[in-house]
């Protein structure tokens, strides 16, 4: 949640903030704002509520001229989406801009308003402001300052603050959301995510947890959480990022769905190898990973929707106990470790803030190890883990994922055969496998020539108020991962249930009002999957079946069969997601939803 980005530079930097900001957007787009500092020591802010275009075509925007700033594109988490709530915030000379919750912010802002201060806001982040005008007052450089502010701050932050007294340096902090350092040319940057930045910079530090940095154009200065002075390593990163870059495509989540098979491809690439299944990224781990007994999945939303079928794969073909559970539970609960037991976590972002927390909790609990398997190299998680899987999807914008999500599948099955066969499983089971999913690519372009079907299936949503999903086995958590697609991007209540579960309460919910949608690939729960879909007719509901071509369904004017092209069954349960994908983008595209950015979400969940 939220994005940030501060500079120090020669040149005016107001135009580089702006865009940085529209690409943080994904992070947030309450509202957003900026104060820059021009060469006469003149302080120039804006803020505006609503998206990054709402500020950038302000006309004050075009005179706004400084060479140090900062900007904030805000996910509010206290206080309404208002002009007064939007970041920077301020206190007399004093500048900030969080990323985060202050927990103890209530505490602290009776004692500032006992210290003579006058809120002007209702969001946590104003305490920041005015601890560390009060501290300065105590005496000391800005950074002595927010050294001593910070202690006081219960909570998770990154945060950026500028004295426009001296605009010569910023100083950040991180603890619980991420920061980068962007180092440039006589100018040096600060954001939430290097993608702010990959257009005018190529190296990267990325501050750790409690790092503190001062930052000047021509040089900076980082320190650790116990006030050591390090060297944090420089990341170069030449990956190109461009902000038009949805191309012919209407939204980047249009754009994403049908990036899948090249996504899944370059997953793929130099990991599948004449039927053997090459992850060199575990070479150094293959005797811990041939122990592993049990594996404790941790992730959050879709990410926890691929550990879901994961669990089947890690049961069914590598023998491997395997358990699931949403980040937010797991890191709070009294929990038992498992013998030798791997805590693998899911997250595309590298970021989010209950996930990381979770793996942070697991090297305390005693797990064998830990593995992440995320589709951003420079990120948290991927720092923090033991083991590092990267998918290779390329940045995924729209807040709703989808080649991330068949991406950490194609990445999870390889997974399972690679810690199968290092455990004594059957080689033939590695190399069906492998063969399966080379040819996922293929299969998944040819189920995106239903797109048109899809679209004209859509309308028969826009007016529903709810809908079911329904799967057994693997598709169960293909049907949980198609209704929360459906919800987050159309607003449409959406359900799924294990279709074996449907009688056990939920049928309750069918009428002839209600839309059922099922996955039906050709395996051997058909016939039971058969059973529940005659339960959900015998009442009436409208059936949406996306079945194998190959099935035989008598005929019906409330069930509406959408055939599909054969694929290999230990792939299905990736296949059987993109007609999921398409159906909930064209029922949120007739309803005029904002589909890259749907209403109280954003990409990155960096708060908890
Ligand atoms: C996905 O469509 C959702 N936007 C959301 O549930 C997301 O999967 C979740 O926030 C986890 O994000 P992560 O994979 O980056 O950890
Ligand atoms: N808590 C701050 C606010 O509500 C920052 C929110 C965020 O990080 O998204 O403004």
């Amino acid at each position: 949640m939220c994005g940030i980005i501060g500079a120090v530079a020669l040149r005016n930097i107001t135009k580089i903030l702006i865009e940085g900001l529209r690409r943080l957007e994904y992070r947030g787009y309450d509202s957003a704002g900026l104060s820059v500092v021009d060469n006469k020591g003149q302080i120039n802010s804006l803020r505006r509520v609503g998206k990054v275009q709402v500020l950038s075509d302000a006309d004050m925007i075009q005179k706004l001229d400084g060479s140090t700033g900062i900007a904030h594109t805000r996910w509010a988490t206290h206080g309404e989406p208002s002009e007064a709530n939007t970041h920077p915030h301020v206190s007399q000379h004093i500048y900030v801009v969080h990323n985060g919750i202050i927990e103890n912010h209530e505490s602290l802002r009776e004692l500032l308003i006992d210290r003579g201060y006058h809120f002007t806001s209702e969001t946590d982040t104003e305490v920041i402001a005015h601890l560390v005008n009060w501290q300065q007052q105590q005496g000391g450089s800005l950074l002595k300052v927010v050294k001593t502010a910070i202690t006081q701050l219960r909570g998770s932050y990154s945060i950026v603050i500028m004295d426009i007294q001296d605009p010569s340096h910023l100083v950040a902090a991180r603890s619980g959301s991420p920061l980068i350092i962007g180092c440039g040319e006589g100018e040096n940057f600060v954001a939430s995510d290097q993608l702010a930045l990959l257009s005018i910079v190529h190296r990267f530090i990325c501050l750790e947890e409690g790092d503190l940095a001062e930052i000047y154009a021509n040089n900076l200065s980082i320190f650790d959480k116990h006030n050591n002075i390090v060297k944090r390593p420089v990341v170069e990163l030449q990956t190109k990022y461009d902000t038009s870059s949805k191309g012919t495509y209407r939204h980047y989540m249009e754009k994403e769905i049908y990036e899948q098979p090249i996504a899944i491809k370059n997953t793929l690439e130099g990991r599948l190898n004449r039927g053997k299944i090459n992850l060199s990224e575990l070479t150094e781990k293959q005797e811990l990973l041939s122990v592993v007994q049990h594996i404790q999945i941790v992730a959050c939303g879709t990410s926890y929707n691929s550990g879901m079928v994961a669990r089947y794969w890690f049961e069914s073909l590598a023998g491997i106990a395997c358990d699931v559970e949403i980040a937010s539970e797991f890191r709070y609960r009294k929990s038992c470790v498992r013998k030798n037991s791997l805590l693998i976590a899911l997250s595309q972002s590298g970021e989010t803030a209950d996930t990381l927390a979770a793996l942070r909790l697991s090297k305390e609990l005693g797990y064998l190890s830990s593995l992440v398997i995320s589709n951003v190299l420079v990120s948290s998680l991927v720092r923090e883990s033991n083991m590092v899987l990267l998918t290779k999807a390329g940045t995924e914008i729209g807040v709703a994922s989808t080649k991330a999500f068949t991406s950490q599948l194609t990445l999870l099955l390889m997974l399972v055969a690679y810690i199968g066969r290092l455990q004594g499983q059957v080689i033939s089971k590695e190399y069906d496998i492998a063969q399966a999913l080379q040819k996922l690519p293929a299969r998944i372009e040819q189920i995106l020539t239903l797109d048109k079907t899809i679209e004209t299936l859509a309308k028969n949503f826009v007016d529903k108020k709810h809908a079911l999903f329904l799967g057994r086995g693997d598709q169960y958590p293909i049907a949980m991962e198609g209704a929360l697609k459906l919800k987050e991007i159309s607003y449409i209540h959406a359900e799924a249930f294990a279709a074996g579960d449907l009688k056990h309460g939920p049928l309750a919910l069918v009428d002839n009002e209600m839309p059922v949608i099922v996955n039906a690939p050709n395996n051997k729960l058909l016939k039971k999957l058969k059973s529940n879909i005659e339960e959900v007719r015998a009442r009436g509901g409208w059936l949406y079946i996306f079945a194998d071509k190959n099935i035989y369904f008598s005929n019906n004017t409330k069930m509406k069969i959408i055939p599909l092209p054969y694929v290999e069954e230990i792939i299905a349960p990736i296949f059987y997601t993109i007609p999921l994908q398409l159906l909930a983008y064209y029922v949120a595209l007739i309803k005029g939803t904002d589909i890259d950015q749907p209403r109280n979400l954003a990409k990155s969940v960096t708060v908890e």
